[in-house]
């Protein structure tokens, strides 16, 4: 079953299929596209979202959209881990260029993380931000993340080689 979480501000529900065409249009961005795997498509078709979508809901407890202000803002998920890691999670998120600098991420990985430890039975959390992305780094360490380790030219994104900055956050 779908969840829904919200603070009051920020809120964090299932996907459904009209959300296709705002998630198109907002992941349809080279300056989100840059700083995510290479998974993430670039140009981001209306196929690509509803393929997205059709992953996101078989999977509704993990993957979520962000609602800001009650329209379609932004995708989260915490990707659960397996075998000796299964009492681990993963998270990454994106949100639409025009909402940036609103706080509205770090709300987003407050509510999940909260969720996360609460719901899903794990005990940490933890992600990757290539080292050219101050904001998302930002985001994580006011919401409790501690920076673990530094995977040195462990990436390459659009033909550059660049490193990535580990952070984990642990339950309480
Ligand atoms: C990174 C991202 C999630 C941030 O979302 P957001 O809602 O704008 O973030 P918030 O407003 O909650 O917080 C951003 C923080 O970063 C800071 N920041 C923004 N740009 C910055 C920069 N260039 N250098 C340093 N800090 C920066 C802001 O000042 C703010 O911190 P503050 O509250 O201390 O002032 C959003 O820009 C995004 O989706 N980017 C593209 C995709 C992406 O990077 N995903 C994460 C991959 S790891």
């Amino acid at each position: 079953m779908g969840k829904f979480i919200t603070d009051g501000m920020v809120s964090l529900r299932p996907f459904r299929q009209e959300d296709a065409p705002r998630l198109a249009e907002l992941a349809n961005n080279e300056k989100i596209a840059v700083n995510l795997r290479d998974g993430f498509p670039h140009p981001y078709t209306p196929e690509d979202a509803e393929k997205f979508i059709e992953m996101a809901l078989s999977k509704p407890d993990q993957i979520f959209a962000i609602e800001y202000q009650g329209e379609y803002v932004g995708n989260i998920g915490v990707h659960l881990k397996s075998d000796v890691y299964r009492l681990g999670a993963e998270i990454g998120y994106f949100l639409g260029e025009p909402y940036w600098g609103k706080g509205i991420m770090t709300k987003a990985v407050k509510l999940v993380c909260d969720y996360a430890f609460r719901e899903l039975g794990i005990i940490r959390i933890d992600t990757g931000v290539f080292d050219f992305n101050p904001a998302s780094m930002r985001v994580l360490e006011k919401c409790g993340f501690v920076q673990e380790a530094i995977f040195r030219k462990s990436v390459i994104k659009r033909g550059k080689i660049c490193n990535e900055v580990r952070y984990a956050k642990i339950k309480e």
